[in-house]
């Protein structure tokens, strides 16, 4: 069966990024064909709109989507604002593609330890942040100005069945590991979160090979940097995950490190799923060939595991990401004395080299 991956490079360092994805991908499974397409800033620039139709097209014959990063200065002014890279091409292809659950782990790349700003006091942590998608106040209608603009209107949405399918995925990915969840939402305030709840704890019920547990967004804000290692998965709403994924990730020392996953529903086989760093575009080192590109490959090994079942050749890239930065080799946003630093191309190909 052929497997076929879009590859939606983007701005700023995502071709430069992608690029190292796919000659890893490539050396761990040869039967992987790659296909490009315009995303972004790029495609605006190319055709008038971030997501041409023929880019969304080629996504949904796809089995899985690897993206770059999308936006940056030049067109984060463009009108009207739904043709900007960030709502116009990621939240676009967040809706049509149905990738309802974000799943985006952050664990500490043990060579790196040090990189926490909690320094020694976050310890070795490995969590996963579930976060629904597309649903919430991101996607809710009305969303509009009324009194002649004096007056903003946002909306937040969510039905039992969104939080059901979310929840379910967040029940698989426990099991996989410590079989805990902490639900995170503001039942004390919020009528959707107070959904929530209620939709989580049955389903708790009838689950009770995992741990549930609940806890107020403002409580696990301050829970992540008092004792980070307290959490395996947290499950949330589309803002709170948002903001609660930054704040994980960063308590790694890994940010620009971090690979996510976007999945829809089980298709044969597999998910069909968007992979992406969870690092942005930065064009401020764009074409320089210092971008890391860790989190873009680290994003190919999630796509092997969820879209393709390839659990083996998923490992393989992580203890080989694990392996190189192990020997000192350092992009330029972690390098530090004694270390060796080397450009994106050859943080790519010494990953490649130990693949084993
Ligand atoms: C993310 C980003 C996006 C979001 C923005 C760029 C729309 O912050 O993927 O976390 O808010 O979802
Ligand atoms: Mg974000």
């Amino acid at each position: 069966m052929p497997k076929h991956v879009a590859v939606l490079a983007g701005d700023g360092i995502g071709p430069e990024v992608t690029a190292e994805a796919v000659k890893v991908l490539r050396a761990v499974d040869p039967t992987l064909e790659f296909e490009d397409a315009l995303v972004g800033g790029a495609a605006y620039d190319d055709g008038g709109h971030p997501l041409p139709a023929s880019t969304l097209d080629l996504c949904k014959k796809s089995d899985a989507v690897l993206l770059g990063a999308v936006g940056g200065p030049k067109w984060d002014h463009v009108e009207p604002a739904h043709l900007r890279p960030e709502v116009g091409a990621l939240l676009a292809l967040r809706a049509e593609l149905h990738l309802f659950a974000n799943v985006r782990p952050a664990k500490t790349l043990k060579p790196l330890l040090n990189a926490s700003p909690l320094k020694g006091a976050a310890g070795l942590v490995d969590m996963v942040v579930m976060r629904e998608l597309t649903g919430g106040i991101y996607f809710g209608q009305p969303r509009e100005r009324r009194d002649g603009g004096k007056t903003a209107v946002d909306t937040c949405i969510y039905s039992v069945h969104e939080v059901e399918r979310i929840a379910e995925q967040a029940f698989m990915i426990a099991r996989t590991r410590r079989h805990e969840i902490v639900s995170v939402d503001k039942a004390n305030v919020l009528e959707t979160s107070r959904l929530w709840r209620e939709v989580v704890s049955d389903m708790a019920a009838k689950n009770p090979d995992v741990k549930v547990t609940h806890m107020l967004v403002d409580n696990c804000a301050m829970q992540l940097v008092r004792n980070p290692q307290q959490f395996d998965v947290i499950l949330t709403e589309n803002m709170f995950g948002d903001i609660l994924s930054d704040e994980a990730s960063m308590i790694t020392g890994s940010l620009g490190l971090l690979p996510s996953a976007s999945l829809s529903a089980m298709r044969e086989g597999g998910m069909f799923g968007l992979y992406e760093p969870i690092h942005g575009s930065a064009p401020d080192i764009a074409g320089q060939q210092r971008a890391n590109p860790i989190a873009a490959i680290l994003s190919g090994a999630m796509m092997l595991r969820y879209t393709f079942g390839d659990n083996e050749g998923a490992t393989r890239i992580e203890a080989a990401v694990e392996e190189t930065l192990d020997a000192g080799l350092r992009t330029a946003d972690i390098f530090e004395k004694g270390t060796r630093l080397v450009s994106t191309q050859e943080m790519g190909q010494a990953i490649v080299t130990r693949l084993g």
